[in-house]
Parts: C-alpha cells; sequence; structure tokens
C-alpha cells in the first residue's frame, strides 16, 4: 500500500514542515488538492503553491484537481512538476485529449470518480490511465466521514482491471483512517489518501507509519 499525505489537512503556515514530515514518515506521494470554488464549493491552493512544493524535491507529488474544465490550465500544471495528475471525469469533456497530453509530458496520468459516479464509466478509457482516483467523501473539504459503499466500487474495478490484464493503479481519497484502511487495502486499493488521520495527531510521522501497518495487516490475517 502507497500513502499519500493531503497537504489540505496540514498547518499551510508550514508546507515545508509538512513536506519534511512526510518524508520522515515514509511518505509515498505528496497529495497535492486544488479546488476551484465551481466543481466544489471550496477553493484551496494553485499553481504556485505547487512549484514551490515539487521545486524543493521532497517527495513526489500526486495533484488531485477538482476544478471545470481541467484541460485550459493544464499546461501550467504539467509544467509545475507533479508525477501524477488527476482530473474528474464529472468535469472533464474531452478526457481522451487531455489524458493523452498528461501522459506526453511523463506525468502519471488518472482520472477522479465522485462517489456516485459508477466505475464502470471508465470501461473504454482504462487503457489510457495510469491510475483512478476513487472518492470516498464528497470532493471539497477535508475531515468528513468515510462512505463505506466506495469500497464495492474499488473492488469491481480491480476486476475490470484484473480482467483486462492492465496496470492501472487505484487510489482512494476522503475519510481514511485507522479504521478503515485494512478494509480498502482488502477491496484492491494501492493507495490511500490521508488528510486528516495524519495531520490532527500529535504526531504526524508516526500516524503514517501507523496506517501503512494498519493496511499491511490485510496480508497476514
Ligand atoms: C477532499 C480531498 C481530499 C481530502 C482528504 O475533497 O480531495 O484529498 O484532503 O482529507 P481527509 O483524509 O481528511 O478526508
Ligand atoms: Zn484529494
Amino acid at each position: 500500500m502507497k500513502l499519500a499525505p493531503s497537504l489540505l489537512a496540514a498547518d499551510l503556515a508550514d508546507i515545508a514542515g509538512a513536506l519534511e514530515t512526510c518524508r520522515r514518515g515514509g511518505a509515498d506521494l505528496l497529495h497535492f488538492d486544488v479546488m476551484d470554488g465551481h466543481f466544489v464549493p471550496n477553493l484551496s491552493f494553485g499553481i504556485p503553491v505547487l512549484r514551490a512544493c515539487a521545486r524543493r524535491q521532497m517527495l513526489p507529488i500526486d495533484v488531485h484537481l477538482m476544478v471545470e474544465q481541467p484541460g485550459q490550465l493544464l499546461e501550467a500544471y504539467l509544467d509545475a512538476g507533479p508525477a501524477w495528475l488527476s482530473v474528474h471525469y464529472e468535469a472533464t469533456v474531452h478526457l481522451d485529449r487531455v489524458l493523452a497530453l498528461i501522459r506526453a509530458r511523463g506525468v502519471g496520468a488518472g482520472v477522479a470518480l465522485n462517489p456516485t459516479t459508477p466505475v464502470e464509466v471508465l470501461e473504454d478509457s482504462l487503457p489510457l490511465l495510469d491510475f483512478v482516483l476513487l472518492m470516498s467523501v464528497n470532493p471539497g473539504f477535508g475531515g468528513q466521514a468515510f462512505l463505506p459503499y466506495t469500497l464495492d466500487k474499488a473492488r469491481r474495478l480491480r476486476e475490470m482491471i484484473r480482467r483486462r490484464g492492465l496496470a492501472v493503479q487505484i487510489e482512494m481519497d476522503g475519510g481514511i483512517g485507522l479504521d478503515n484502511i485494512a478494509a480498502a487495502a482488502a477491496a484492491g486499493v494501492d493507495v490511500c489518501v490521508a488528510g486528516s488521520s495524519v495531520f490532527s495527531t500529535a504526531d504526524p510521522a508516526e500516524a503514517i507509519r501507523r496506517l501503512r501497518e494498519e493496511a499491511l495487516r490485510v496480508h497476514t490475517i
């Protein structure tokens, strides 16, 4: 299981400190939530902050664009140096073109699905993808409760990927903590995003390590 702590839940007055904490805790990726106040009813951070984080080269950055028409600023996001970038299925009219642009720049291409968007809409786009981000809360805010029905989506998607013999990774995002990370792993999730369950603890680096341990338990029970 890969772990991607979400910067949204960190102390944004000390982003460098948050990056260092994630590195110390052994995080695999830094999850970077971009919100535009339209696709989701909230704003977060954008290209200048992404550029600043990428320049530190502490961790590969996993950009999650919760924005309408992500194609418009795509080149600028790609120039800022992410390792992975996902756009929302619900917000992207020309998904094929957008995914091809991301891949052409050597960046991992992902599609994010809102909780009620069925995984079956990706049947034809799976070969164009490096990962699928399954939202396990409604996008827009950190600290929300995990929606258990999204685990069944992970299982169905895992089966679709297996049937096609593809190497697409499954990322799950929202409400993940010690109480449900093992269930996510068992459902076939490869990457878990964790915001509050990392940064709202007294020792976020230790929280990352404990989440990983808990996810690994799946293989021993
Ligand atoms: C929600 C964001 C998530 C969020 C997760 O819209 O996409 O990445 O930061 O935060 P937690 O883990 O607190 O639900
Ligand atoms: Zn996210």
